[in-house]
């Protein structure tokens, strides 16, 4: 029998990146996908269904949707996630802010409060409840950088949100888990602005560059990374983060000047 046959997983962000990449892999393990996004998905397994993360009543009528359908909900992965233009604390306006922080931070507060909701219908407090709540930050959020001021704030709140809910459901013995993953550069349409405009093999290289293992990462090598967490392999594993991130946050390179 598959890893994750009989179970539900809901995966934001689903139809690009390494939200599809997630849900090919949790599929693959047996898991019943439901894949959403604001963007149609072309191709690839699960259900897709349209969903904003920002609006409340499309979390509402998500979970609906699929208790109705499915009639349980074991993972949530909250990818769903925009750059919005690493601008820096000067040239970010207040609307690129907002807009920032309402999908990649409040969207995945949105995500877990009504996943902790609908994964309570089926599994909360007894021993063979296996819910996850699998929350994709950031490197942005483990160290700083002049770039991404509204990005990183939001990975951020990500970060810290994940261990509140991680203590929130281990105190309600709910048995439902909660972690962050913190991927460094992973080859996605997220940099599609840069690949336009200086190539994509280039632009690869010049930011793979900057990894101490000398390369982007894929989005597989991520998703590999949310199925563990997502299954009840890490069934110890809660309000813990997780780095992907091919050494970037490992210290300095001896490249850098600091040591050689
Ligand atoms: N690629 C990287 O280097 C990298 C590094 C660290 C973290 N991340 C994070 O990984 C996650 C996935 O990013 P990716 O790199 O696969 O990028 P991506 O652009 O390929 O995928 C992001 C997806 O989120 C969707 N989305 C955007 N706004 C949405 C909304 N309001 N509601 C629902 N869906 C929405 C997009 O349509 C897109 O399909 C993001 O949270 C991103 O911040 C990416």
């Amino acid at each position: 029998m598959s890893e994750l046959s009989g179970q539900v997983a809901i995966v934001t962000g689903g139809s690009s990146g390494i939200g599809a990449a997630s849900v090919e892999l949790l599929a693959q393990a047996g898991a019943t996908v439901i894949a959403t996004d604001i963007q149609p998905r072309t191709g690839g397994t699960g259900r897709f269904v349209h969903h904003d993360v920002t609006s409340e009543e499309a979390w509402k009528a998500l979970l609906a949707d699929v208790l109705g359908r499915e009639g349980r909900l074991d993972i949530l992965v909250n990818n769903a996630g925009v750059s919005g233009g690493w601008g820096t604390v000067e040239s970010t306006t207040v609307e690129q802010w907002r807009q920032v922080e309402a999908i990649n931070s409040e969207g995945v507060f949105l995500g877990c409060k009504y996943a902790i909701e609908g994964m309570k219908v089926t599994g909360a407090g007894k021993p063979e409840s296996k819910g996850s709540i699998v929350n994709v930050s950031s490197i942005a959020a483990l160290i700083g950088s002049a770039g991404p001021a509204a990005y990183s704030a939001s990975k951020g709140a990500v970060r810290l949100l994940s261990k509140s809910v991680a203590l929130h459901c281990a105190e309600k013995k709910y048995g439902i888990r909660c972690n962050s993953v913190h991927p460094g550069g992973i080859d996605t349409p997220i940099f599609n602005p840069l690949w336009q405009a200086m190539g994509h093999e280039k632009g690869k290289e010049m930011i793979g560059s900057h990894h101490p293992i000398g390369r982007m990462g894929e989005p597989e090598e991520i998703g590999e990374m949310i199925l563990w967490l997502a299954s009840d392999r890490s069934r110890f594993v809660t309000g813990a983060e997780f780095t992907s991130d091919g050494g970037v946050t490992a210290g300095l390179m001896r490249r850098s000047g600091f040591a050689s």
